[in-house]
């Protein structure tokens, strides 16, 4: 029986390679998911550009032109109402969003994080990992909650942290696995959700 397939807002900041993983893993029909919109914060991004790409609905809403965080988040919510939105997906999005907002969408915002979460919370995942001679780091895809980094996590993906890692290096190696792992998250919520099961 066909069942409904997630819709997707994909939020991003800039390069956008997370969003490509999306987008690549949508394209197969199996896939338990479509992407509805793509919103970036920053204008002109490689991001938006990959969406295009893909004809994907894409738009900025640029923070710089708001007074308030919550004038900037009644823009977001107004850009996800006209578009199908089952799940925010937070991708590279370099806005913190208020407690009222992810309220708003009470477990429905996920984010991609380079890190083992708990461990590394915030930015500098890399430097701080590799400063405390770690030998294994990787990725999270998690809940979103009012506190950063912090919620329920979906998957996690291991990286060795090898002798001569630096951090581009080891950014590059974890990427590798954020890009496995975010497509595999969101089958696992779809799979949770009955959807998909085409
Ligand atoms: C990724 O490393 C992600 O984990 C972090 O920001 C980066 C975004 O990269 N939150 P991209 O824009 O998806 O290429």
């Amino acid at each position: 029986m066909a069942v409904k397939k997630l819709n997707l807002a994909v939020f991003i900041s800039g390069r956008g390679s997370n969003l490509q993983s999306l987008i690549d893993a949508c394209s197969d029909p199996e896939f338990p998911a479509n992407i509805s919109l793509v919103l970036s914060n920053r204008p002109e991004v490689l991001g938006l550009q990959k969406a295009e790409n893909a004809s994907i609905p894409a738009i900025t809403v640029d923070h710089k032109n708001y007074e308030s965080k919550a004038l900037f988040e009644n823009a977001l919510q107004a850009e996800l109402e006209k578009h199908p939105v089952d799940i925010i997906c937070l991708a590279g999005f370099m806005r913190i969003l208020s407690a009222e907002f992810v309220a708003r969408w009470g477990g429905k915002i996920i984010n991609i994080h380079p890190s083992l979460l708990p461990d590394y919370k915030g930015l500098n995942t890399y430097e701080r990992a590799l400063a405390d001679g770690q030998d294994k780091s990787g990725c999270t895809v998690h809940f979103v909650t009012p506190e950063i980094d912090d919620g329920e996590i979906i998957i996690q993906k291991e990286v060795r942290i090898l002798p001569d890692d630096t951090p581009d290096i080891l950014a590059k190696r974890i990427l590798v696995q954020e890009h496995i792992a975010y497509p595999e998250a969101i089958r696992v919520i779809a799979k949770s959700k009955g959807s998909g099961e085409l």
